[in-house]
């Protein structure tokens, strides 16, 4: 009986709960803890959530001492993605998002709430064309309210003026082991076997999943707009290579609220132990700051050398080693 529902809720895309939460920038920095964990040799990411994450992050305990830049006071969350800069005469002028959202969809479907510690990257920091990109994790960049490029690739950036934002879009996982904290997309067991009847590997678990929803206001900086490639580059490379990241730092109260939605079919706001969902950081979003200032760097130029003479070390490190 459950799973019939469940087969025919996923197959008929019907409406689900979601809720939504808007965050703020709080920081640019050349740190990864998920992929470079204690290193400051990133490409730039701008920071959103909360700010306690340092190059060496891996709680959600961690992340709750923090000062969180999100609307949701019982969100400690940090989310970053690679920074998205303006290309002119060369010089790189880093692009503050006009809006940040981190929605969290498909509840009704979720088994389990988010689980403590659990992270979660998505995209292809590397991929530099459409065909290397796993479409679960449904990456779009378009023009907020414009009709359609059918001629671009999703993933590109759009190749004309947008009339308002330029958007972007990207899926996390939605299955995840409480365990092991090792995370998947869910898929169609009629075509995945392997796949059990809530639509994930087997021992895990649907969560709420994370969709990322950016917006950029380009219209001061580019009055002028652009018809073919947009003078933007993100500081992965190419439109392609965006994804994102992500440490859950919910208050596990919260993160079960996520579950409890009373309407099934729509938005509904997550209310936990600081607060309701929408009465706003507890310490002040525009309070949110580098916990770690003195190392690493926010400037574009500084972050290239730092990768550069990383990867120098590195080589020399192997020829010295191949050598004895
Ligand atoms: C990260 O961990 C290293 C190794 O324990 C330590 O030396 C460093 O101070 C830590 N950095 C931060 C910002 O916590
Ligand atoms: C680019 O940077 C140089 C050196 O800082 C500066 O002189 C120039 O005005 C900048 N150009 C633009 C378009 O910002
Ligand atoms: C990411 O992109 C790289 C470079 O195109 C590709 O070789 C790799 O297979 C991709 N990784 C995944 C997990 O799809
Ligand atoms: C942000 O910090 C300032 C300076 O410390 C403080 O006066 C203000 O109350 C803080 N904002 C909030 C909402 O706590």
């Amino acid at each position: 009986m459950r799973s019939s529902i469940l087969l025919s809720t996923w197959a008929a895309g019907l409406a689900q709960a979601y809720t939504v939460t808007v965050t703020d920038l709080f920081m640019f920095k050349n740190i990864d803890p998920i992929v470079l964990p204690g290193q400051y040799t990133s490409h730039m990411h701008s920071f959103f959530g909360s700010d306690a994450v340092t190059v060496n992050t891996t709680t959600s305990a961690e992340l709750q001492k923090g000062c969180s830049s999100t609307e949701n006071p019982n969100d400690f969350s940090t989310y970053w993605v690679p920074t998205l800069y303006l290309i002119q005469d060369g010089n790189h002028t880093a692009i503050t998002p006009m809006r940040f959202s981190a929605y969290y969809e498909n509840l009704n479907s979720a088994e389990i709430a988010i689980p403590q510690n659990y992270r979660d990257v998505a995209g292809n920091a590397s991929a530099q064309s459409q065909d290397v990109l796993e479409s679960n994790a449904g990456m779009k960049w378009f023009c907020e309210g414009d009709p359609e490029d059918e001629d671009t690739d999703d993933a590109a950036f759009p190749t004309k003026t947008c009339s308002t934002h330029l958007q972007t879009l990207l899926l996390f996982h939605d299955c995840a082991n409480p365990d092991t904290l090792e995370s998947a997309y869910s898929e169609n067991p009629n075509y995945f076997p392997t796949y059990g009847e809530n639509y994930c590997p087997k021992g895990m678990y649907r969560i709420p999943q994370l969709r990322f929803s950016i917006r950029y206001d380009l219209r001061t900086l580019l009055p002028d707009g652009w018809e073919g490639q947009p003078p933007l580059e993100l500081a992965c490379g190419s439109s392609y290579c965006s994804h994102g990241d992500f440490i859950n730092g919910w208050l596990p109260e919260a993160a079960e609220n996520m579950l409890n939605d009373p309407s099934k079919s729509e938005f509904f706001g997550v209310d936990g132990p600081l607060g309701d969902y929408n009465a706003g950081s507890v310490c002040g979003a525009e309070n949110a700051t580098d916990s770690d200032p003195s190392h690493g760097t926010s400037d574009y130029a500084e972050s290239v050398r730092m990768m550069k003479s990383s990867s120098m070390m590195r080589k020399r490190h192997l020829a010295k080693h191949r050598r004895s």
